[in-house]
């Protein structure tokens, strides 16, 4: 599959667009998450996560899935591919994680968030997400490196196919 000049713009678009929104989302909880930590006010702690609930099924996870899945068809339809530069290969498997993660981590938000409701807990009561948002947000940094930068490194498999595709061009 090859993808055309204008479904490429549009999907990298896409790309660019959830997966740079993914990042900034999470900052956004990695900065409410340390001011709650560093005790500048007692209700922060519950509104962490009464808006980490809020966001991660209707923000967070749709967001983690178009990057992830935008970035599957851009490698699929472009010269890149899946699975012939490292850069594309350590980008796919650290978003993988990341998004495991995520989904696995909506358990938690849901359970307290459920106790964030309860008037009757002190915002100093809740638990940091810093673990979590913190080391999400360094992966999403790094493949944010990986995608500028690119760095050369090819696998055996890509390797072997440039070497198949010069030989179909050279008869
Ligand atoms: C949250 C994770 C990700 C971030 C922050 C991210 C970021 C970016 C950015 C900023 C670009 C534009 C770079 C440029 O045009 O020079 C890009 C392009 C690209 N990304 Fe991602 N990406 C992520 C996940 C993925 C995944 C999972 C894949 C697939 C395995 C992928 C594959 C690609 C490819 C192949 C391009 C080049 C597209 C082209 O040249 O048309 N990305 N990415």
């Amino acid at each position: 599959m090859v993808l055309t000049s204008a479904l490429r713009k549009f999907l990298l678009t896409l790309h660019v667009l959830s997966s740079l929104g993914w990042a900034g989302a999470v900052a956004v909880f990695v900065v409410i998450d340390i001011a709650a930590l560093t005790g500048s006010d007692p209700q922060l702690g519950r509104l962490l996560w009464l808006a980490l609930q809020a966001a991660v099924w209707s923000l967070l996870v749709p967001l983690a899935f178009t990057s992830l899945l935008t970035g599957v068809m851009l490698a699929l339809g472009t010269v890149w591919g899946l699975f012939r530069h490292y850069w594309v290969l350590f980008k796919l498997v650290l978003t993988l994680i990341a998004t495991v993660v995520l989904v696995l981590y909506t358990q938690t938000i849901s359970t307290v968030a459920s106790m964030a409701v309860d008037p009757a807990m002190s915002g100093m009561d809740f638990p940091s997400a810093l673990l979590h948002t913190g080391g999400g947000l360094v992966v999403l940094v790094l493949t944010t490196v990986l995608a500028i930068y690119k760095p050369r490194g090819m696998t055996r498999y890509g390797q072997r196919k440039r070497q198949e595709q010069g030989k179909q061009t050279v008869p």
